[in-house]
């Protein structure tokens, strides 16, 4: 199939755990990385879920609690503003809703998302429940039990077309704070065009994809400057 043409307006915002420490939140790995604290066997999978349902509410009920008294960082604002000239799609690995309270308004949740949670009889029944703790026992009329609406190993992606199908034409692609080590998200990254701009932001070296170029530091303090600089030469800035 031809690709489309690129379009120079449209950024693709591409997020991992990484941006949301500033805010106070946990990264998986490296140091004090949850996947350092927690064997992911006992609390991410649906394993977990059958044998100790109850511990694996807890770990996501601590997750909820922690996110709801955290803030947006200047890095997820930054991302926000971009809007105001640029179409802009959010592809996110994180479970936390920063990103919407930042004030984007496109995000597509690749992992799940923390304060939601759905139906253990039909996945298709989803409801929102804020920051609110989860219990054995919570159910809905038509639902049963509600589990966290969260991707546990060996579930599938969410939305991982749609997040496809925008990188695919955008001008400029923006990955931060990523390790960028469980697939298939990571793969996603394959379908940037060669011809796009293409950064990194990340504390440390990750892996780093073909044709990106790293800037290393922290995603609050890096990522505002990037995007004064795209803001600054948005393909309409010059217009009166
Ligand atoms: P990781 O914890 O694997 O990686 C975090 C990345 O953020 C690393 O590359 C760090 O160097 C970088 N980092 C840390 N602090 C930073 C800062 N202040 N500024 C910029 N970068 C910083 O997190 P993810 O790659 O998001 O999946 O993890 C991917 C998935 O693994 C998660 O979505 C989760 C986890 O298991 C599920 O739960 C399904």
């Amino acid at each position: 199939m031809p690709k489309p043409p690129i379009n120079p307006r449209k950024i693709v915002v591409f997020s991992g755990a990484g941006l949301s420490a500033p805010s106070g939140i946990a990264t998986f790995r490296g140091n004090n990385g949850l996947w350092g604290q927690y064997r992911l066997e006992d609390v991410a999978t649906p394993e977990a879920w059958s044998k100790q349902p109850q511990v694996v509410l807890e770990f996501y009920n601590e997750r909820r609690t922690q996110v709801a008294n955290a803030q947006p960082n200047a890095g997820h604002r930054a991302i926000a503003n971009l809007e105001s000239r640029f179409e802009v799609v959010v592809i996110t690995q994180n479970v936390d809703d920063l990103h919407e309270r930042a004030g984007s308004t496109h995000v597509i949740h690749l992992h799940g998302e923390l304060r939601k949670a759905r139906s253990t009889v039909d996945s298709a029944l989803v409801y929102d429940i804020g920051a609110a703790p989860m219990q054995i026992g919570d159910v809905r009329a038509a639902g049963g039990q509600l589990r966290p609406h969260i991707v546990w190993f060996g579930e599938e992606i969410m939305n991982y077309h749609a997040a496809r199908a925008h990188i695919v034409d955008a001008g400029r692609v923006l990955v931060v704070g990523t390790s960028l080590t469980v697939y298939p998200a990571a793969g996603i990254l394959r379908h940037a065009r060669n011809a796009a701009e293409k950064v990194i932001v990340d504390l440390d070296v990750p892996k780093r994809p073909f044709g990106f170029r790293l800037m290393k530091g922290s995603a609050d303090s890096v990522i505002p400057i990037l995007t004064a600089a795209w803001l600054k030469d948005s393909p309409n800035s010059h217009q009166p």
